[in-house]
Parts: structure tokens; C-alpha cells; sequence
């Protein structure tokens, strides 16, 4: 038996309750982790609220870190004892021990500590696929200038160190003066209030009007209209969220008018379809973490029972950087 959070209906963090279940034995491919630290994410929010629906009873969670208790026949790159981490479907990470499919997870160097690793694999190998997978034609190159919404939280102040690790012009946009700050603090190049600024108006003065390259959007409904119009020609929108709410029904057209703008949306999943990408992947987010160019930024910490407190801080923007529930 483990201690899981898991919801019966969707809807609010109330829905979030503290349980019993019964673990199994890892079938072929699967391995059993015992949790040290797990990681919340935005995503949590989308399967408790039921924006991404889920079979119900459903247990939530999608990233952590500890220890392999046990393996599944075929599982050839972890054994029991091995440190280890993942970013993975399905969810199930808010527990004390799970069973999961083996591709995703991957062995931590012994440089990572487990609530770094749990902060980190979700929104670092986000971070990773944007910077490095996600870009206009013609790829991004030292001294362009991209625009990253929600810079100061847990994906934002990843994608800002690793964004002046690459040389990037990163400009921000954070919800008030002290998120701005912090940004700014770990790389951001410019940051802008979208709360008291318009931040279309800003990347234009920022970029001499020629706009960005590419939009790293994760906010969705409420910046979705602006975001096109700081946009150089030909330049990519790449949508990856929508903390707002999703973003409306749009007309292809107005792609052409605002300068043949490219669109793309991205989820994480289709990138560590693969054992051999997610450890690829997973591989450079070490590195660059052991390196010190990407410190990981743990803001706030939770017992695993007080999940709902910690939802109800993210979705009310009073977080900033990682946030992890300790089983
Ligand atoms: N597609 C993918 O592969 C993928 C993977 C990971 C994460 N994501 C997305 O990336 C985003 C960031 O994830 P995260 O876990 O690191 O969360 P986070 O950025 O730490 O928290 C979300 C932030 O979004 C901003 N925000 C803007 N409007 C909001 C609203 N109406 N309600 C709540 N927050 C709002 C807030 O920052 P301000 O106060 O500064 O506005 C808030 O702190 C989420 O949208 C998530 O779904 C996508």
C-alpha cells in the first residue's frame, strides 16, 4: 500500500484527497519508484480541473524523484537501488511508490539531489525542446531576440538561464515588479509588467520594431492576440499552454497579414516518445545543470498532503520557480 493524492470528480484543489492504494509489481517494461520529491506542474491543474479529461478515479502528477525498488522483465537501463527521475505520462506521481512504464524514467547523476531533480526534469526538458527544438526557420542565433511569457515561473526562469547560456536575447513578461526582478536576476535580458505595460508595445521599442523571432507562449487566452503582433516576419509562435484558458478558434489568414507568422503547438510527450530522445534530452538538461548554467530555483515546498494549498498557490500566481510535495 502507498499514500496517493488522487480526485473522484474533477474541479477544484478540494477535489484532491489523500488515499491508500494498493502497488503492484512492475509488469514488462515498468519499474517501481520510491519517491524522495515530486514535482507540480501546471499540467496538474489541467487533469484536476478536467481541461485534459482522465478515467476517474485518477491519481495525478507527472514528475519526481527517488529511488528503483524494483525492475520489470526487459528493463535493461535501471536496476533496484538506482537513483532516478522522470517527466513522464500517465500521471501518478503524487505518492509515496508508483509503478510506471521505464522508458521515460532516467538514472540521476550522483551531482543531482533528488528535490533538484524532481524541480527540474518536467520543466527543464520543457525548456530544452523549446530553446533548442522549437524554432524559426532558419534556427535562433546568438544575439536574437525571443519573447518567453511567465518568465519567473517554474519553466520561466529555467528557459531564461538557458536562453543567455545560448546567447539569446530574452525578453520577459512577468505578472508584477518583483517576479520581474527575479527574472531579470536569472538571465531575462528585458523584462515587462504585462499587468501595468503593454507588452506588445514594449517588445517593438525593445527590438528597434523589428520584433522577435519566436514567442514562447504558455499563457494562452489572455496573451495569445498581442503575442502575434511582436512577431518579426516570418517569425514562429509557439504556443505550449494555456494558464490563462485555451486559446480561441482562429482564421489562418491573419498569419499571412501580420508577416506569413508560423504556428506550432507543443507538448513535451511527443518529444520523449522514446527512451533514446528522453535520455538524449535528458542528457543535455544534466549537463547544463552540473555546469551551473541552470541552477534550479526551489521556491516552495509542500508535505504531499498539502497538495491543495500548493494548487491553489500556482493557480493564484503566488508561486515563483519550482515548487516540490515531499511524500
Ligand atoms: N506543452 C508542454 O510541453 C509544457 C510543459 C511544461 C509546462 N507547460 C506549460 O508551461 C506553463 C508553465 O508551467 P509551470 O508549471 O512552470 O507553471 P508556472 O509558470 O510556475 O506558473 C504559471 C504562471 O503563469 C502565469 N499566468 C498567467 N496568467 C495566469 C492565470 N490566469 N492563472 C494562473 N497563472 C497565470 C503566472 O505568472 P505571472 O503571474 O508572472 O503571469 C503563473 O505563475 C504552463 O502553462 C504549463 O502548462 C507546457
Amino acid at each position: 500500500m502507498t499514500k496517493a493524492i488522487r480526485i473522484h470528480q474533477t474541479g477544484g484543489p478540494e477535489t484532491m484527497v489523500l488515499e491508500d492504494i494498493e502497488v503492484g509489481q512492475p509488469g514488462p517494461g515498468e519499474v517501481r519508484i520510491r519517491h524522495h520529491a515530486i514535482g507540480l506542474n501546471f499540467i496538474d491543474v489541467y487533469f484536476r480541473t478536467g481541461a485534459y479529461p482522465l478515467p476517474l478515479p485518477a491519481s495525478l502528477g507527472m514528475e519526481g524523484a527517488g529511488v528503483v525498488e524494483a525492475v520489470g522483465e526487459g528493463v535493461t537501463h535501471l536496476k533496484a537501488g538506482d537513483r532516478c527521475a522522470y517527466a513522464s505520462q500517465p500521471p501518478g506521481a503524487y505518492c509515496e511508490v508508483r509503478v510506471m512504464p521505464a522508458k521515460c524514467v532516467c538514472r540521476l547523476p550522483d551531482a543531482i539531489d533528488f528535490e533538484t531533480a524532481a524541480a527540474m526534469m518536467l520543466k527543464g526538458l520543457t525548456a530544452q525542446y523549446l530553446l533548442k527544438k522549437t524554432l524559426p526557420p532558419g534556427g535562433l542565433n546568438p544575439g536574437d531576440f525571443v519573447l518567453f511569457h511567465a518568465a519567473a515561473g517554474g519553466v520561466g526562469l529555467i528557459a531564461c538561464q538557458w536562453a543567455r547560456a545560448l546567447g539569446l536575447q530574452l525578453i520577459g513578461t512577468a505578472g508584477s515588479d518583483a517576479k520581474c526582478a527575479l527574472a531579470r536576476e536569472h538571465g531575462a535580458a528585458h523584462m515587462i509588467n504585462y499587468a501595468t505595460e503593454d507588452f506588445a508595445a514594449r517588445v517593438k521599442e525593445i527590438t528597434g520594431g523589428k520584433g522577435v523571432k519566436v514567442v514562447y507562449d504558455s499563457v494562452g487566452k489572455d496573451t495569445w492576440d498581442k503575442s502575434l503582433d511582436c512577431l518579426a516576419p516570418f517569425g514562429l509562435m509557439a504556443s505550449f499552454g494555456a494558464s490563462s484558458g485555451a486559446v480561441p478558434p482562429f482564421a489562418p489568414a491573419i498569419l499571412g497579414g501580420k508577416g506569413s507568422l508560423y504556428v506550432t503547438r507543443q507538448t513535451l510527450f511527443t518529444h520523449i516518445a522514446t527512451r533514446e530522445s528522453t535520455q538524449a534530452m535528458a542528457d543535455d538538461l544534466f549537463e547544463v545543470v552540473a555546469s551551473g548554467k541552470v541552477k534550479i530555483r526551489i521556491d516552495q515546498r509542500y508535505p504531499l498532503a498539502q497538495v491543495q494549498q500548493a494548487h491553489r498557490d500556482l493557480e493564484g500566481r503566488k508561486t515563483t520557480g519550482s515548487t516540490v510535495l515531499l511524500p
